[in-house]
């Protein structure tokens, strides 16, 4: 499969029921909040990436996970969507733990999350309307006539109509990314993940992508969880931001990514923001 398999597929299922989080345990994210993080901690086996990440995505938001390269965004991404369990702490989806609940409840909250990874990961011996058409065919029993037309139908979205017979090696690295997008949005997800959507992009190109999710936002109300360090791109889209620091491997701070390149106390953050230059 050319879609990254799941790195841990650790079992931390409990025979509890899903919780709620406690309010004495919310801190400023709404309780209601779409996704919701409390105190978690992500990394690989001992290895500890980030630590004690506390904060709210809203519904509907387009949410970046911001930080330098190599401080935890791609794998912060993998916990949220559901590939990679979290060392500690309680990822909550409309206030229900993922990870505390059964295998068979994560499974179909995951049906529900659209990803689109930094790999890009499309078969390159599928043409694209197969490559668009395999979630449904992994995780539906729609007829195959009927899975042609949303595979058809998610490809137009993204302004793809006319290629749907191609192979990935026959159209632009733009094109490969709105594909990824059409496959993230097959199964009608309830959140849309993309990790660096607009890397290796021309700025052009980057700009339409921009203006896509926006548009997705928009027709569809989608949640959107964007990992990037575009900041053209942040300052387009972002509705709400959180920011990863390499260093102290925990977030420094949330929030509307304009506001915090004016007003966050932190110097890191501002310089991050106005390209080191205030
Ligand atoms: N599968 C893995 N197993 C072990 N360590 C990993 C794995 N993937 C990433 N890491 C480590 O985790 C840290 C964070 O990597 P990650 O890919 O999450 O960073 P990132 O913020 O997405 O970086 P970039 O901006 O370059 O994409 C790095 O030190 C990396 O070496
Ligand atoms: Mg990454």
């Amino acid at each position: 499969m050319s879609t990254p398999a799941a790195e841990d597929t650790t079992d931390r299922m409990s025979a509890e029921a899903p919780t709620t989080l406690p309010s004495a345990a919310a801190t400023s994210p709404p309780a209601d909040a779409h996704i919701l993080l409390d105190t978690v901690s992500v990394g690989y086996g001992e290895t500890v990436i980030q630590h004690d990440l506390s904060f709210g995505v809203r519904r509907g938001d387009v949410f970046i996970i911001m930080g330098g390269s190599g401080s935890g965004k791609s794998t912060l991404m993998r916990s949220l969507s559901g590939l990679l369990a979290p060392q500690a702490g309680r990822i909550l989806f409309d206030g229900e733990s993922f990870w505390d609940a059964p295998l068979r409840e994560r499974t179909r909250r995951m049906r529900r999350n659209g990803v689109m990874y930094q790999s890009g990961a499309l078969w390159s011996s599928m043409t694209l309307e197969e490559n668009v058409a395999l979630p449904l065919e992994q995780y539906t029993d729609l007829r195959r006539s009927q899975i042609h037309d949303i595979a058809v139908y998610k490809l137009a979205l993204v302004g793809l109509a006319a290629y749907c017979d191609y192979y990935p090696s026959e159209i632009s690295g733009g094109m490969r990314k709105r594909v990824g997008v059409a496959r993230a949005m097959a199964l009608d997800p309830d959140i849309l993940f993309f990790d660096e959507p607009s890397a290796g992009l021309d700025p052009l190109s980057a700009r339409l992508l921009d203006d896509l999710i926006l548009e997705l936002r928009e027709s569809l109300g989608t949640t959107m969880v964007v990992v990037t360090h575009d900041l053209a791109s942040i300052f387009a889209i972002a509705d709400d931001s959180v920011f990863l620091d390499a260093a102290t491997q925990t977030m420094l701070t949330t929030g509307n990514p304009r506001d915090l390149r004016e007003h966050c106390e932190i110097k890191l953050v501002r310089d991050f923001l106005s390209r080191g230059g205030e």
